[in-house]
């Protein structure tokens, strides 16, 4: 056996469309498919807008700074997210802020949240780790009590939901990433959704040097003004395409990864009882991005499964202990759940494709490593 961390899930559909864009000669960077795969998110989502972006990291990026945010502001986010979630603060001048986490969702603790609200603090950027929504409930109160922006890094989560309310719609504005292991993928790429006609405009602008584009700017004789300044984050209209036959494809892949990720729990839990895995509460609607499990002796099964063609890796390593943030940041933060949980995780293979004997061959490996 030889069974890799993801597989992306990809259909006759995805080459049909794409080839037939790249067959028509034109529109390779703007056009209508973007606006297009804007829509489908949108209507997906349950927002008003969407915004397509060329990745994750430049939508938190252009999130931040559509509201001001910059130097002497503070952002509230967690250490146990990809790097970029807390980069996105310090792109704009702002400091990110470490709060600690809860061990059921793995999100951001609401109690250690509130703790670190000041006078600077300007939002909170919660994670919903691994296909699973962190308690955004509880953390949108918090926001709305202090006056602070909420924008959900919803990147590992679409179609992920509390109480049959989608997660990304409880922030002011949200973030998705659509990277080659997210749920639905267009290589790379990402978007903001929002419900405010404002940010929607002003997103629009970050993601195109800031002009105001009022036609296809690469046929239109039309005069163009900038009007601020912007980046070019733009998807391009071939990535578009990918998204939108992907996203058509979403319910489905939610669907498969949900009845794997119950297949494996049960396998694993039959196999040993030195792995635990985090319970998912009710009413949360988990869509296993990752299937990441807490274990005994988390390194030695790492190098074992390795051994025995299982691919395993650990999402993620804390960014308050990354190099940079502790030697050239000079951050010394103490988060004792999230180092806890950082020194036990382990993310097995999940993919819509994987097969039962694989699941069954990822269980027995494990249960041999502690027998032996
Ligand atoms: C939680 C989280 N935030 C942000 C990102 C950044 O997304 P991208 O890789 O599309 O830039 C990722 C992707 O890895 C992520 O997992």
């Amino acid at each position: 056996m030889n069974i890799p961390l993801f597989e992306i899930y990809n259909d006759e559909n995805d080459i049909k469309l794409i080839s037939d864009e790249i067959a028509s000669g034109k529109f390779w960077a703007v056009g209508p498919r973007v606006s297009e795969f804007e829509e489908k998110i949108a209507n997906y989502i349950g927002t008003k807008h969407a915004v397509a972006l060329n990745s994750g990291t430049s939508a938190l990026h252009a999130a931040l700074l559509s509201q001001g945010i910059g130097k002497n502001d503070e952002v509230i986010v967690p250490s146990f997210t990809f790097i970029s979630t807390a980069n996105s603060a310090l792109f704009t001048g702002a400091k990110p802020v470490f709060a600690d986490i809860e061990e059921t969702t793995c999100g951001l603790n609401p109690e250690s949240v509130e703790s670190l609200i000041n006078k600077n603090t300007k939002a909170i950027i919660p994670v919903h780790y691994g296909g699973c929504p962190c308690k955004i409930k509880e953390l949108k109160d918090i926001a709305e009590d202090n006056d602070l922006i909420l924008i959900e890094d919803a990147a590992e989560a679409f179609g992920a939901s509390v109480d049959g309310k989608n997660v990304a719609t409880f922030g002011d504005l949200n973030i998705l990433s659509f990277c080659q292991n997210k749920i639905i993928t267009t290589g790379e790429g990402g978007a903001i959704v929002t419900d405010s006609d404002e940010i929607y405009a002003k997103i629009n602008l970050i993601r195109s040097h800031g002009r105001l584009e009022s036609a296809d700017y690469f046929s239109s004789s039309n005069l163009f003004d900038y009007i601020d300044l912007g980046f070019n984050w733009r998807m391009s209209n071939l990535t578009a395409t990918l998204g939108i036959s992907q996203i058509q494809k979403a319910d489905k892949i939610i669907e498969l990864r949900q009845k794997n990720a119950e297949y494996l729990s049960r396998r694993l839990l039959e196999e040993s009882d030195e792995i635990t895995i985090p319970e998912v509460p009710k009413g949360y609607n988990h869509v296993y991005q990752l299937f990441c499990i807490f274990a005994n002796k988390r390194d030695e099964l790492i190098k074992y499964l390795g051994d025995n063609g299982v691919s395993s890796k650990i999402y993620f390593h804390p960014i308050h202990q990354s190099e940079f943030y502790r030697n050239k940041l000079k951050y010394d933060v103490n988060l004792p759940v999230t180092e806890s949980i950082f020194e036990k995780t382990i993310t097995l293979p999940m993919f819509p494709s994987i097969t039962t004997e694989q699941m069954d061959y990822i269980a027995e490996t494990i249960g041999k490593f502690y027998k032996s």
